[in-house]
């Protein structure tokens, strides 16, 4: 284990395996659908990868980065997209891919983008979900793991950029966000 850890939250056998089982749901439910999987950089990267080599359908991928607008304390949700999607979503089966849920304000915000642009359905797949932390009423349609409000790295989460590239996801340990 990194030493900046204070505990493994899921460990690397235990996030792949329930991988496989959300792919094999996913890959039900979008056999005929083409999805477009959007990938929210940079968080969702891992879980991405994973996933969809556990799908064996037709699928297409893309990629998006949104950032926070304004205070964290304000309930617009309102995001600023960082980089867009080179595919338009019109008519699409849009699944979009996180690592985790917090507040839920970003991908409302997205999802109701996605709607604007006349995609033809948009669900949510997250790895994790925090709903204690929650802001607005939000719930994914696919989601591994609920999780308690500890702060967490790894597996294509960060601190200041770091430890994205954990294959398992940890609690951090205090002293090194504290202070
Ligand atoms: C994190 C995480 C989710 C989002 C969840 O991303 O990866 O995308 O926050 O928070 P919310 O539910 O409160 O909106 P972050 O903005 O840190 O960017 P990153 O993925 O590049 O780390
Ligand atoms: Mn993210
Ligand atoms: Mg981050």
């Amino acid at each position: 284990m990194h030493q900046d850890m204070e505990e493994i939250l899921i460990s690397e056998e235990q996030i792949q395996k329930r991988v496989k089982e959300l792919a094999a749901e996913l890959k039900k439910d979008y056999a005929d659908l083409n999805p477009l999987c959007i990938c929210i950089l940079k968080g969702a990267v891992p879980f991405m990868a994973d996933l969809i080599r556990a799908m064996d359908i037709p699928l297409e991928m893309d990629f998006m980065a949104v950032s926070s607008y304004g205070a964290s304390t304000q309930s617009s949700g309102v995001v600023r997209i960082v980089k867009d999607l080179e595919t338009s979503v019109e008519g699409r089966h849009v699944l979009v891919v996180e690592d985790i849920i917090d507040s839920g304000l970003t991908l409302s915000h997205l999802i109701e983008l996605l709607k604007a642009r006349n995609a033809k359905s948009v669900k949510v797949v997250t790895l994790l979900d925090k709903p204690e932390r929650r802001k607005i009423n939000l719930s994914p349609d696919y989601s591994g793991f609920t999780i308690p409000n500890k702060f967490i790295v790894g597996y294509g989460m960060d601190y200041a950029e770091k430890y994205r590239n954990l294959p398992y996801i940890g609690v951090l340990k205090e002293e090194l966000y504290r202070s």
